[in-house]
């Protein structure tokens, strides 16, 4: 009766001495993630302060819940803590630049650049390789400008006092086409993450195609974030280079913030963590350091620690 009880606490204090240095690898990158942030906060675009943003919310949520037993834990904590007042003074400063520097911009996405916004996962759950397209298209379904479109009507901010949570048939349709790669597949799950978290209930409302009428948004975000595994697979196989770093790192960050827990893989991790900048901080140094990669980066390692930190959290796992 008790034997197994015993064996389970030693096996539980050597998962949690590896876990204890995978965090501390992952505050040490956050650290100079946040210095570079400090620096260059001015100068950084609006995709890449949203990624701060959802690390500050990333961060809050850690401070919040850390598991606290001993004192190296204790010690990371406080060191989280610490990050997270230097993070909350160069966002102030980085929000108002944006504000200055572009400011229709910034009004249309004004709602999302607020930690607030952006809710983190209740429970974990993995993707499903059978939901895996049969074909992938080569080139993406659609622009940059579409996605802000629709994603715009969703936050009701298209005009002065819109109204949110408007689908045209066109975002619809282009945001539930299946096949899509790279970022139109990522933007067609962060379409459906905003709507969700704006508190739009029914998205999906007007579809009338018979093939689609039993699909709910929840198993959309699934079929996205299988294809977005498929695709992670398929970048780590090969070489990775400039441009499918920062779709990957993209794809890890989002799917992780709807619950997916199969993205936080420890290798993945490691790779992430092996492709920053040790001096400067940043990520993407191909061509210098890319915002919009550091922004996403930071907070895909903000979600790795939490996740670290749910796993070492004994009293959040199941006892069977
Ligand atoms: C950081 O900012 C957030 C939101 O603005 C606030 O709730 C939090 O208390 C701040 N934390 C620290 C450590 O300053
Ligand atoms: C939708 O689900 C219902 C109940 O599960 C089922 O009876 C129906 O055949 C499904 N419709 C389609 C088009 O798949």
């Amino acid at each position: 009766m008790w034997y197994p009880f015993l064996v389970l606490l030693v096996l539980s204090s050597t998962i949690d001495v590896s876990n204890q240095d995978v965090i501390d690898n992952i505050l040490m990158s956050l650290s100079k993630g946040i210095t570079y942030f400090d620096m260059q906060g001015r100068n950084i675009n609006l995709d890449g302060v949203v990624g701060y943003l959802i690390l500050q919310a990333q961060l809050q949520e850690a401070t919040r819940t850390w598991p606290h037993s001993d004192f190296p834990s204790l010690s990371q904590r406080a060191a989280a803590v610490s990050m997270l007042k230097r993070l909350n003074k160069s966002l102030s400063t980085a929000v108002s630049a944006l504000q200055e520097t572009d400011p229709k911009y910034f009004k249309e996405f004004e709602p999302i650049l607020d930690s607030s916004f952006w809710s983190l996962p209740a429970e974990w759950s993995s993707t499903d390789p059978s939901l895996v397209y049969n074909s992938v298209r080569s080139m993406e379904c659609y622009d940059e400008q579409l996605s802000d479109k629709c994603m715009t009507l969703l936050l009701g901010t298209w005009k002065d006092n819109g109204t949110p949570c408007i689908v045209t048939k066109s975002c619809r349709d282009t945001m539930t086409q299946f096949g899509c790669p790279h970022y139109s597949l990522s933007h067609q799950l962060l379409y459906f993450m905003i709507g969700t978290m704006k508190g739009c209930s029914r998205m999906l409302k007007g579809d009338l195609r018979l093939s689609r009428v039993n699909i709910t948004v929840e198993h959309y975000k699934r079929i996205f974030c299988s294809n977005m595994m498929k695709s992670n697979q398929d970048i780590i196989k090969n070489a990775i280079t400039g441009q499918m770093q920062d779709i990957f790192v993209e794809n890890i960050l989002l799917c992780g913030l709807v619950g997916f827990s199969d993205f936080y893989k420890l290798d993945w991790l490691q790779s992430i963590l092996t492709w920053q900048d040790q001096e400067a901080g940043c990520f993407g140094k191909e061509d210098g350091c890319s915002s919009h990669m550091t922004g996403v980066a930071v907070s895909a390692l903000g979600g790795f620690l939490n996740y670290y930190l749910s796993e070492q959290d004994i009293t959040k796992r199941p006892l069977i």
